[in-house]
């Protein structure tokens, strides 16, 4: 596990955007304030996502523009049972999506398409760091 303060995870998402493969599922776990929403922005920056849209925090998916195609970012926290994630067009975010960034995806049980990468964060003692582990 890497120890990164708020400007390493923001570079580290940067990078990895960039050099992120079409298609890509990108799951985000963590608890509350871990870190998830900053890394799925940095990433969102580097798939060339200008504007991370002052998007309603009520949505449960924002659509971005990148530069190769749509980068869809999922927030499942406000899911409260799995079958509300049934109505979520999945063959479309799927189909259409350059990446598809899942927020808290064991809210959305097997709904939930198979991951390219699943990143988890985590508090730590020192509140300016965050644990990262990608798997
Ligand atoms: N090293 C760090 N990495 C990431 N965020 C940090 C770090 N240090 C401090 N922070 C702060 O922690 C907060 C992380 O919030 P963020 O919205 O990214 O978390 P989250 O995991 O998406 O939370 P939620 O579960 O509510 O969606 C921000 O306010 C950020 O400024
Ligand atoms: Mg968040």
């Amino acid at each position: 596990m890497r120890e990164l303060t708020e400007q390493e995870l923001v570079e580290e998402g940067e990078r990895l955007g960039r050099s992120l493969p079409p298609r890509s599922v990108l799951l985000f776990q963590g608890e509350l304030g871990a870190g998830k929403t900053t890394l799925v922005q940095a990433i969102a920056r580097g798939l060339g996502v200008r504007a991370p849209a002052t998007s309603p925090t009520y949505a449960l998916v924002h659509h971005y523009d990148g530069r190769r195609g749509p980068v869809y970012h999922l927030d499942c926290y406000r899911l409260k049972r799995e079958d509300e994630a049934a109505d979520l067009d999945w063959e479309t975010l799927l189909r259409d999506g350059d990446a598809l960034l899942i927020e808290w995806p064991e809210r959305a049980g097997a709904w939930v398409p198979a991951p390219t990468t699943r990143f988890r964060l985590s508090h730590l003692d020192d509140p300016s760091r965050r644990g990262l582990e990608v798997e």
